[in-house]
């Protein structure tokens, strides 16, 4: 049974890290628990409630303020609000920290290589041949998070385990009545 206090999953890691692939699996089993969520995802946010904004750092900020005033007002509404979002600035990331009293940030942890590797959107490959301006990772910072509540390693997880870890967390802070 799921307890009504509402809470912002907030992920953050590089495009192709496996936010959304983590977000896929995690959201049946908050279901199954009872939960209600929202999830608000880069990709999707970017052609609607961020329409038109592109890849500078102040156009980036604009987003992650956007989804975090979104996730916000969900998630003092008993939501679970999910953001998977690059979010590559941690001074922004902490805004909503503030913002948001009931925050847990998972860093969705993979080295550059590997995403490369994956290239699942055919982007890092545009990004490299210089096709792609301001790309993350390439071109553009990342800055990882120093105190995330979860860190999930896309390297030596699969993405139900990784789910696993984020649910053990909200039991842990009670997000979650226990299983
Ligand atoms: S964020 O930096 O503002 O958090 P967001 O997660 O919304 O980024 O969007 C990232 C997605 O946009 C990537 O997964 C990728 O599909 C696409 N994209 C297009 N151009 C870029 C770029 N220059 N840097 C990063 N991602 C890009």
């Amino acid at each position: 049974m799921s307890i009504s206090r509402g809470c912002t999953i907030w992920f953050t890691g590089l495009s192709g890290a496996g936010k959304s692939t983590i977000t896929e699996h995690l959201v049946p089993m908050l279901h199954a628990r009872g939960c209600k969520v929202e999830v608000l995802d880069g990709d999707v946010v970017r052609t609607n409630l961020s329409k038109g904004l592109g890849f500078s750092r102040e156009d980036r900020d604009i987003n992650i303020r956007r989804i975090g005033f979104v996730c916000n007002l969900l998630s003092r509404n008993g939501v679970v609000a999910i953001a998977a979002a690059i979010s590559p600035y941690k001074s922004v990331r902490d805004e909503n920290r503030a913002l948001i009293i009931d925050f847990i940030e998972v860093y969705v942890k993979v080295s550059l290589e590997t995403c490369i590797q994956r290239d699942v959107k055919g982007l890092y490959k545009k990004a490299i041949a210089g096709e792609i301006k301001e790309f993350t990772g390439v071109s553009d910072p990342y800055e990882p998070p120093e105190n995330p509540e979860v860190i999930c390693e896309t390297e030596k997880e699969t993405p139900p385990e990784s789910a696993e870890k984020i649910i053990n967390k909200m039991e842990e802070l009670g997000y979650l009545a226990r299983a």
